[in-house]
């Protein structure tokens, strides 16, 4: 069995101020695992993300954006590079969110630069890819998640294991409707044999997550599955003591 270290990241989506992020981290990071334990990363709003990293830079929590523009800087009115998270503090960043699919037009031509450029500039790219109800129940949950996986993942090279994959399923994010631990299991065992037709040892190390109203009752027998490496989570992530139960169930 190989040994990856579990991940817990929480998406605040466009919830907390630079306040209530002080409020968060002043309470979580009280109980928050050691170097030693699971990996936790926080992901805040921008504006909050400096300020984050300076709260967690004495612990081993570490922050992430949630979205990057794939170019260093330019014309690009509203959005950000890699470099500004990188010096902001963050050191990894969520790309291809399905809300970022579904109501901002993010695209997996787009993904596909987004990834390396991530990479570029330091920062572990915590992929996300899922289907959709109408797509699950016509049977392409498997194709959805090649289609996404190897177009987001194809300018990447040799670096596959630094790269963490969250298989959220789009039905399941922030409806309540967990996937049943077999929809998971086999999603996520079925996403890292992708990745083991591009490279086998990137397939033993790369970390996958699930991602989908995960919550404190049911985080522990997701992440105990043996092909989930950890959870993504929204919801139950804004509530310190909600995260650090979720965190407690992976370590
Ligand atoms: P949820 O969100 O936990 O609120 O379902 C998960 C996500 O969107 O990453």
């Amino acid at each position: 069995m190989p040994d990856r270290r579990p991940y817990l990241a929480a998406n605040w989506k466009m919830n907390k101020t630079v306040e209530e992020t002080d409020a968060f981290l002043a309470e979580f990071l009280l109980g928050a695992p050691g170097p030693d334990g699971p990996e936790v990363v926080i992901c805040p709003p921008f504006p909050a993300l400096k300020t984050a990293a300076e709260l967690c830079a004495q612990s081993a929590v570490r922050v992430a954006g949630q979205n990057m523009h794939e170019a260093e800087s330019g014309a690009y009115t509203g959005e950000i590079s890699g470099p500004m998270l990188a010096e902001a503090g963050a050191t990894a960043v969520v790309l291809g969110h399905s809300e970022r699919r579904q109501l901002f037009g993010e695209t997996d031509e787009a993904l596909a630069r987004k990834v390396p450029a991530a990479l570029a500039a330091g920062l572990e790219p915590i992929l996300c890819i899922g289907e959709t109800e109408e797509e699950r129940d016509g049977g392409e949950t498997e194709a959805v998640l090649e289609r996404q996986l190897v177009a987001d993942l194809a300018a990447v090279d040799g670096e596959l294991d630094r790269i963490v994959v969250a298989y959220e399923p789009v039905w399941a994010i922030g409806s309540g409707r967990t996937a049943t631990p077999e929809q998971a299991q086999q999603a996520i065992a079925f996403v890292r044999e992708l990745v083991r037709r591009r490279s086998e040892p990137a397939a033993e190390h790369i970390r996958i997550l699930y991602g989908g109203s995960v919550k404190p009752d049911n985080a522990a027998e997701l992440i105990a599955l043996p092909d989930v490496d950890g959870a993504l989570v929204g919801g139950a992530s804004l509530d310190p003591s909600d995260f650090a139960a979720i965190v407690s169930a992976a370590g």
